[in-house]
């Protein structure tokens, strides 16, 4: 089972905020949703754009190429033209530091 690794401190992100972060090595995105923390692998599985800046709506994050569109909780593609999902990540918050770990 892979470690959980702290990633930022609450403080760092506010609701509706983002962070790039890395996780094993791969370039990832931590989200803040109100008081919920999501973190997906930030490259998109349609051409491997970065989703850094892509618009958040719900709980789903856009990528800016050409509008696909992921569930955060889930990493599934909700519309073409993506068809595979992302990575997701296992989060948690544990006084005021955030630990991210792949899921196994
Ligand atoms: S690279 Fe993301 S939708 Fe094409």
């Amino acid at each position: 089972m892979p470690e959980f690794e702290r990633v930022a401190a609450v403080s760092e992100i506010p609701p509706g905020g983002r962070l790039s972060i890395l996780v094993d090595d791969l370039p990832s995105l931590l989200v803040r949703i109100g008081d919920e923390f999501l973190a997906v692998e930030d490259v998109c599985s349609h051409d491997g754009q970065p989703l850094t800046n892509g618009p958040v709506e719900g709980c789903a994050i856009i990528c800016p190429r050409h509008g696909a569109k992921f569930d955060l909780r889930s990493g599934q593609p909700l519309c073409m033209p993506a068809i595979e999902p992302i990575s997701t990540f296992e989060v948690q918050v544990r006084d005021g530091e955030i630990y991210v770990r792949p899921r196994s």
